[in-house]
C-alpha cells in the first residue's frame, strides 16, 4: 500500500489547504439543509404557542422534538435488524427478550415525541432541519446493522454509537424545553432520559462480556469464521473488509498495485 501511494501520484495539483479555501467559499453562498414551516399553533396563537415564543427562535424546540423523533424510529429500526442478527445464532449471552425490551422502550420514546409534537401544532412525519441532519449523520449505524456480513457483536459496537447520541441528545431537549419553560416536558423527558442511561449501561455490559469471551476464546468470534458455502466445500474463504474490498487468503500470492492496474485500467 505504501509503494502504491507513491507509484501512483495525485491526479490534481494543490494539498488540503485548497480544499479547506475552497469550503469556505460553498459555505459563504450555501444555503440551510432546510428551514422549519411556523407550528400551527403559532398562527392560532393558542397558549403553547405563546410559551415557546419565548425562547429567540420559537421553531428551534419543534425542530429538535423532530430531530430526537426521527432519531427514535431509527433506533427501533436498529434494535429490529439486531434482533435478526441474534436470531441467525451470531448472537450470544444475552436473550432476545434484552434486545426487545430496549426495541420497546424506544418505540414508546418516538409514540411520546410525536404525542408532544403533535399538541404543539408540529408535524410529526415532517423531516425538520435537525432531523436530517441526524439522519445523514447515522447513516453508518443503518448500514452496519443490515449488512448481513457483520456479526450481532458489531451491531452492538454501532448501537452504541446511537446510545452515546440518544443520551447527549435528550439531555439537550431537556435544556430546550426547561428553557421554553414546559414544566411538565421537561419530567416526562428526564424519564426517558433516565432509560437511555440504561440501555447505554446495558449496551457497555454485552459489549464488555462479548469482549471477554472473545479473549478467552482467543477468537474474535463469528465473523470471522469461514461463510458457510467455503465451510461446506472444505475450501480456503477470503473475507472483504468493510469498504468492500477483498483480503487475500493466507498464502496466497499478493497482486501488485501495478499488476492491477494493467488488467484493469481506469479513468484517472
Ligand atoms: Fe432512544
Ligand atoms: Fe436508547
Amino acid at each position: 500500500m505504501v509503494a502504491a501511494t507513491r507509484e501512483f501520484r495525485p491526479s490534481s495539483r494543490g494539498d488540503a489547504s485548497a480544499i479547506a479555501l475552497a469550503r469556505i467559499d460553498y459555505a459563504a453562498e450555501a444555503e440551510p439543509v432546510g428551514t422549519m414551516p411556523p407550528p400551527a399553533g403559532l398562527l392560532d396563537g393558542v397558549k403553547t404557542a405563546a410559551k415557546m415564543m419565548r425562547g429567540q427562535q420559537p421553531t428551534l424546540l419543534l425542530d429538535k422534538l423532530g430531530e430526537r423523533l426521527a432519531f427514535e424510529r431509527t433506533g427501533v429500526r436498529l434494535y429490529e435488524a439486531l434482533l435478526s442478527k441474534h436470531d441467525s445464532s451470531l448472537g450470544g449471552g444475552l436473550t432476545r427478550a434484552d434486545v426487545q425490551h430496549i426495541l420497546d422502550e424506544e418505540r414508546e420514546h418516538f409514540a411520546l415525541l410525536r404525542e408532544v409534537m403533535e399538541a404543539r401544532g408540529g408535524d410529526p412525519t415532517a423531516v425538520t432541519p435537525s432531523a436530517d441532519v441526524q439522519a445523514t449523520a447515522s447513516k453508518g449505524l443503518c448500514a452496519v446493522l443490515a449488512d448481513p456480513r457483520t456479526t450481532f457483536v458489531e451491531g452492538v459496537e454501532a448501537i452504541l454509537i446511537a446510545e452515546l447520541t440518544d443520551n447527549e441528545c435528550w439531555d439537550a431537549l431537556i435544556g430546550l424545553a426547561d428553557a421554553a419553560g414546559e414544566r411538565e416536558l421537561v419530567a416526562r423527558f428526564a424519564e426517558a432520559r433516565d432509560t437511555e442511561r440504561e440501555h447505554l449501561q446495558r449496551v457497555r455490559g454485552w459489549l464488555a462480556n462479548a469482549h471477554s469471551r472473545a479473549m478467552t476464546a482467543g477468537v474474535f468470534p463469528a465473523s470471522r469464521r469461514p461463510p458457510l458455502s467455503a465451510r461446506a466445500s472444505g475450501r480456503k474463504s477470503t473475507t472483504r473488509s468493510a469498504t468492500g474490498r477483498q483480503k487475500r487468503a493466507p498464502g496466497k500470492k499478493r497482486t501488485t498495485g501495478k499488476k492491477r492496474a494493467q488488467a484493469t485500467p481506469r479513468a484517472r
